[in-house]
């Protein structure tokens, strides 16, 4: 949108010439931010049609502005229309291609109105939809760790702390362990996307308009609940894109340590899982390789999430009110987390899909380590009537005893058991086996199979 001396015809009154190419690379942003070309043109529609309904424009140029919309957006998605990095931003090139299209009423659609609050308001339209997707992405995860666990839900297998051996669990409540986190997950982005949900379209550039505008009316044709209350804060907030974030990366390392465990549980020192092939690759030196690629591409796209956060945090936190050029730098770190958690989320639901558990193995790492100590301690307590802390001091004898002779707690004799107490009977060796572990942790919130299969139903409940 130059004149014939290249000023610019936006603001070009005031220019003698056009901006120096550096100048052009660092301040246009049309490269990016063209992914808001729906939601900028969706607003710029109700933009048009509120300014006519409040009689500030004539019905026939706010017809003209929305076809004339209607055009470019298939111009856009038929991939004819030419971005021009001259005219800075997804805003500007619209405007102007407009003007080409209908002529003199494509000047009034920016009445009351400024590209602050019209990128605000196309951003929160697009985080918006994010928040949707990540939504609908993470109950597609959980109701695959709901099938794991419904399959495996008396599955044996090793529970960790440190990474060593601690308690037999079950498979089933391992994987339901990550339905809590995803549920957690969506519940921030639900949270984040109804406190985003209220339209600064109409603060204009910072104060507001002297027009006799209607916001509500804006505010509810683009689906937001109300209009913002401040126009300083409508157009220098951007919590809804911090929120998001921080959302992503919340999740992003869930699906990391998810991640990690499959890296742990896929080697051939563990081999607990069976990963499929779709989702591993085979090495160009080594024919006998597997790698889980996939699961270590998203253990490290959750530091490419952390990053976006902090680069956008940092970005914001010396800004004053209201707009400064700097939150043009907003979208890419935004864009790039989105994309990143889609791609993340939809290769773990893949992933997880395919997943063969090997219970052998599971089976076979649960029982060693001495892993029901803590059932042996609890039997003392319960049988002989020993306060826990003996109970574990007793215990503890036993381990050292079973480790010296090599052997696992229920390969101990009798006569073994009674070094440790003198009134332990045979009775106590039912409580070493792995099952009976299992089954005895019916505390709400506990392993034992009949609780994994109550929480199965409960998630299929809520994920219907
Ligand atoms: N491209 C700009 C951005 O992304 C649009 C807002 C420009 N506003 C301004 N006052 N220069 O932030």
């Amino acid at each position: 949108m130059s004149d014939k001396s290249g000023a610019n015809a936006m603001w070009g009154g005031r220019f003698a010439a056009g901006p120096d190419a550096i100048m052009e690379a660092i301040n246009a942003s049309i490269s990016f931010d063209k992914r808001l070309y729906k939601q900028d043109i969706e607003a710029s529609r109700a933009h048009a049609a509120m300014l006519a309904a409040c009689g500030i424009i004539t019905n026939s140029d706010a017809r003209a502005i929305s076809e004339g919309l209607l055009t470019i957006l298939s111009e856009i998605e038929g991939g004819t229309f030419e971005f021009s990095a001259a005219l800075e931003d997804i805003h500007m090139n619209i405007e102007a291609r407009l003007k080409a299209l209908i002529g003199a009423p494509a000047g009034r659609l920016h009445t009351a109105r400024s590209r602050n609050d019209q990128v605000a308001v196309d951003f929160r339209l697009w985080v918006r939809d994010q928040c949707d997707a990540a939504i609908a992405s993470i109950s597609a995860l959980m109701q695959v760790l709901v099938a794991q666990a419904e399959a495996g839900a008396d599955m044996i297998m090793p529970g960790f702390t440190h990474l060593q051996t601690a308690q037999p669990v079950t498979w089933g409540h391992h994987m339901l362990a990550y339905v809590e986190m995803l549920a957690r997950d969506k519940a921030r982005f639900a949270d984040a996307r109804a406190r985003m949900n209220e339209s600064p379209l109409g603060a204009a550039a910072l104060a507001g308009t002297g027009f006799a505008i209607d916001r509500e009316m804006t505010a509810s044709a683009l689906g937001f609940d109300r209009p913002t209350a401040n126009s300083l804060d409508s157009v220098s907030d951007r919590d809804f894109a911090m929120e998001f974030l921080a959302a992503a990366a919340i999740c992003g390392t869930h699906l990391s340590r998810l991640a990690e465990e499959l890296v742990i549980w896929s080697s051939a020192q563990f081999r607990f899982v069976i990963m499929s092939d779709r989702f591993s690759t085979g090495s160009s030196i080594m024919p006998q390789k597997k790698n889980p690629d996939a699961a270590e591409l998203i253990r490290a796209k959750g530091a490419r999430i952390n990053g976006a956060l902090v680069a956008f945090l940092t970005m914001m936190k010396g800004l004053p009110l209201t707009y400064s050029k700097d939150m043009q730098e907003d979208k890419e770190q935004v864009f790039d987390a989105a994309d990143t958690l889609m791609l993340s989320l939809a290769a773990m639901t893949g992933m997880m899909a395919d997943l063969k558990p090997n219970p052998p193995a599971l089976r076979a790492a649960a029982g060693a380590a001495f892993s029901t100590a803590t059932d042996l301690a609890d039997w003392l307590v319960r049988r002989l009537n020993l306060p826990f802390r003996d109970a574990h001091h007793v215990t503890g004898a036993l381990v050292k005893l079973a480790e010296d002779k090599g052997c696992d707690l229920d390969e101990l004799t009798l006569a073994d058991m009674q070094t440790g107490h003198p009134e332990i009977t045979q009775e106590v060796f039912a409580v070493l086996g792995v099952d009976n572990s299992v089954a005895s942790r019916t505390s709400f919130g506990g392993t034992a199979p009949a609780n994994v299969r109550a929480q199965v139903e409960r998630w299929k409940e809520v994920l219907k």
